[in-house]
């Protein structure tokens, strides 16, 4: 049988809309009611570390929600990676754990997790779930008010990049779903994928602003597009 061919999927807030979670910048998005120089920077959390605590420690309140569970998008990317194995990898910018609770299991989380907390004097990165501030003894150091939020600010350097371009200069397919193509480096991937030569597919409720980049767009919501991709994509499979 022709080898599987490899897939790297990016996902953005957009997956995790119908679940429950707000995305960045739509209209009732986070960073409408919040300024990132004021709760998504290194220079906020100095500035005002009990704010930013407050602002993740909401976030993670909210994740933590019964009603917020992962859709049938999340679920639907689990049953590919069920049927691609090692040749499938999603990178997503994500920080909340809906991809985990689906069932996926090759995960990577660019810009950090809502239920970690880092070290800020060792870098070690401790799962958290509950909330934290300033007082908060740290497990590896001992020492109140070293904890951080273990999250990718802005003007920090994501995660797992090496690994990330590894795996798209080997990509057949990239797709990206439910992200607006407005950060860096995310926002460059498609590019990337393409000059390695994948075909490229963006499923997003709109076409983003990197849309015109991919071989196909389709918009719709993610629980509705996802599944209806992830299917075809294994029927095809099954008669390659
Ligand atoms: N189904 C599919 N797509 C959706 C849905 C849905 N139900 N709801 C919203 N979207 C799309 C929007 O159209 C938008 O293009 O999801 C995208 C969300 O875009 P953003 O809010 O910008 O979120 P994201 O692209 O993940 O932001 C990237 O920016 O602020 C930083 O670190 C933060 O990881 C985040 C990064």
């Amino acid at each position: 049988m022709r080898g599987l061919p490899r897939v790297v999927v990016l996902t953005g807030a957009g997956i995790s809309a119908e679940s429950g979670l707000q995305t960045f910048r739509d209209n009732d998005g986070l960073w409408e009611s919040h300024r990132i120089e004021d709760v998504a920077t290194p220079e906020a959390f100095a500035a005002n570390p009990e704010l930013v605590y407050s602002f993740y420690n909401a976030r993670r309140a909210q994740l933590q929600q019964p009603e917020v569970t992962p859709n049938a998008a999340h679920t639907a990317l689990a049953k590919l990676e069920q049927h691609l194995g090692d040749h499938f990898l999603l990178v997503t910018q994500n920080v909340d754990n809906l991809h985990e609770r689906a069932g996926s299991e090759r995960v990577l989380h660019m810009h950090g997790s809502l239920l970690a907390a880092r070290c800020s004097h060792s870098g070690e990165s401790h799962t958290w779930k509950q909330a934290f501030d300033g007082s908060t003894p740290c497990p590896c150091c001992a020492s109140p008010g070293q904890l951080r939020p273990d999250i990718v600010w802005f003007g920090e350097m994501p995660m797992y990049m090496d690994a990330i371009h590894d795996a798209l200069s080997q990509a057949d397919f990239f797709v990206s779903i439910g992200t607006s193509g407005q950060v860096y480096p995310a926002a460059g991937f498609v590019q990337t994928a393409r000059e390695f030569g994948a075909t490229t597919i963006e499923l997003n409720l709109e076409a983003s602003q990197r849309g015109s980049l991919f071989s196909e767009s389709f918009q719709g919501p993610a629980s509705k597009l996802v599944p209806d991709y992830v299917e075809a994509f294994i029927e095809q499979l099954s008669v390659s």
